[in-house]
């Protein structure tokens, strides 16, 4: 007696680290002292965890208190190591079985009437647990079905700190308390967004498919009502289902921001739509102490939209680079770096020009050439430099919204599938399974260039400078795609062709 440790999980970004509780008493004058880079919320622990044990029935010994929290290195944000605490202390002081204590994992903030409340990030901690060989965990009642998601390690939940100490042996009295819910899940409704409602634009249709195929990033330009937006979110519903691990990730990253999982690991692609006004932390990650992750993030294996693109900040949209360049968020703080998947298929829409008439018929638009000109200068460089499909959408003018291609949702993602299924087989020795992805030195390389007669289109426009060498090799990948999509092995001349016209978004 007098000394006695548990487990909790610190989370930093996506990777969980296992942090050892120690609380020792001793009979020095009576106080509690909590050691170990504790953030202002961990400190504010101590005073959480006395008033929920004396609310509980098992006040704290009055002696002295310390608990250590460590590796003294890892940071330790948030509130979720209160009922670690709480019980190593209980342990300690042999109100609970201290090997009892030992062998379990803990995870949980406490309310001052001893009740136990949900945490966020139980899903990706629960994970971790069992990676690193725990057989069991201890977590809020209102996260049980969370936790639960997780085979191969045995969750208990609790709604009170009471519960937990008789759970390890405290003779107590059981006392029914309400249990504390997690946010709940929005109730699942089914998507109506069908790709069959679009009526005309035929080539915006297409290059949805093909960007869903490829897994392309994709500009939509258009005046507004052109259907920019429709089509966006019609996209999501063109991906094939989420693998198991990329569902495991698109579930860790909700719990993490905090959001409802549900009883079932997520199986559709997400859809974010950050508004204009976001910030650079909404976006991407950050806040203080917790570092959580941003719209970027939970966009990861899904589609993040970003309607009206010119209207963000540069500083906001700048932050979408380093994503896009290596598939993964890192946030930088002191003594820590948090990493979130950064794998989301990026689509912007934006509008010809400020007042949005540019370019349509019965042209009305008021702008002076010069803001109409910085307007879309403000997407450039580096940014759509990783966009393989750039699209002119017109609005739909009468006579030709008589024709709908009638393409639904569910048929488009079979074609989807069997294109993805074609990609992946072909580069089954390569790093990547989308054509998206595929570096220049593999289209370059002997075994998939493709007969000069096919590119001469390409090379010409290359050699008069009318295409960079970075053009070129999207003109290639999108080309791959189509091929994939009509189920042919090599790209001929027409997919090239149909590629080219792919890229050709013009204000105009
Ligand atoms: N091709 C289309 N087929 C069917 N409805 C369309 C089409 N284009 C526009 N609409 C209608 O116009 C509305 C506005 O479209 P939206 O996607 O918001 O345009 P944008 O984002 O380009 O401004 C949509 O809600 C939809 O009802
Ligand atoms: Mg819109």
């Amino acid at each position: 007696m007098g000394l006695a440790r548990t487990r909790a999980v610190s989370m930093v970004g996506m990777r969980g680290s296992m942090v050892e509780i120690e609380a020792d008493l001793s009979s020095n004058l009576p106080g509690f002292v909590l050691i170990g880079l504790p953030d202002a919320a961990l400190g504010e622990a101590k005073d959480r965890v006395r008033s929920a044990a004396a609310n509980s029935g098992c006040p704290l010994p009055p002696r002295k208190i310390t608990v250590n929290l460590s590796p003294a290195a890892l940071p330790k944000h948030g509130s979720s190591f209160d009922l670690a605490i709480a019980v190593a202390v209980l342990g300690a002081s042999g109100e609970c079985d201290a090997r009892s204590v030992g062998r379990v994992v803990h995870l949980g903030e406490l309310g001052l009437d001893g009740r136990v409340r949900p945490v966020p990030g139980i899903l990706p901690s629960v994970l971790a647990a069992r990676r690193c060989g725990f057989e069991r965990v201890m977590v809020p009642a209102g996260n049980l079905a969370e936790a639960a998601l997780v085979p191969g390690i045995e969750a208990i939940g609790v709604a009170s700190l009471r519960e937990a100490a008789i759970r390890h042996g405290a003779e107590l009295e059981p006392v029914r308390v309400e249990m504390i819910p997690a946010a709940a899940a929005e109730p699942s409704v089914q998507d109506d967004r069908d790709l069959a409602d679009v009526v005309g634009n035929a080539e915006a249709v297409d290059a949805m498919l093909v960007a869903a195929a490829g897994g392309h990033h994709a500009f939509l330009l258009g005046p507004p009502g052109a259907g920019k937006t429709m089509l966006a979110s019609r996209l999501p519903g063109l991906l094939p289902d989420l693998t198991p691990e990329a569902a495991i990730e698109v579930s860790s990253v909700r719990s993490l921001a905090g959001l409802p999982v549900g009883d079932a690991l997520a199986s559709r692609p997400p859809f974010e739509a950050p508004h204009h006004t976001a910030s650079a932390a909404a976006l991407i990650g950050g806040g203080s102490g917790v570092i959580r992750p941003g719209a970027a993030a939970r966009a990861a294996h899904g589609v993040l939209f970003l309607d009206e693109a010119p209207e963000y900040p540069r500083s906001v949209l700048d932050t979408l680079r380093q994503p896009l360049e290596s598939g993964s968020i890192e946030i930088h703080r002191a003594g820590a770096v948090a990493t979130f998947p950064g794998q989301f298929q990026l689509v912007l829409a934006a509008n010809p020009c400020p007042c949005g008439q540019f370019g349509s018929t019965g042209n009305s638009c008021t702008c002076p050439p010069n803001t109409r000109r910085r307007y879309l200068a403000r997407l450039s460089g580096p940014l759509l430099d990783r966009v393989d499909i750039q699209l002119s959408v017109p609005r739909v003018t009468a006579a030709r919204s008589l024709r709908s291609g009638g393409l639904s949702t569910a048929a488009a993602r079979a074609r989807v599938t069997d294109a993805r299924g074609a990609a992946a087989a072909r580069l089954r020795s390569t790093p990547w399974r989308t054509n998206a992805r595929v570096s220049g030195a593999w289209l370059r390389s002997t075994r998939h260039t493709l007969a000069p007669g096919v590119t001469r289109p390409l090379d010409r426009a290359l050699e008069t400078g009318g295409l960079t060498m970075r053009g070129y090799e999207r003109v290639l990948r999108v080309a791959w795609t189509i091929a994939d999509l009509e189920g042919v092995s090599t790209p001929t001349a027409a997919h090239i062709g149909k590629a080219l016209y792919l890229r050709k978004a013009t204000a105009a």
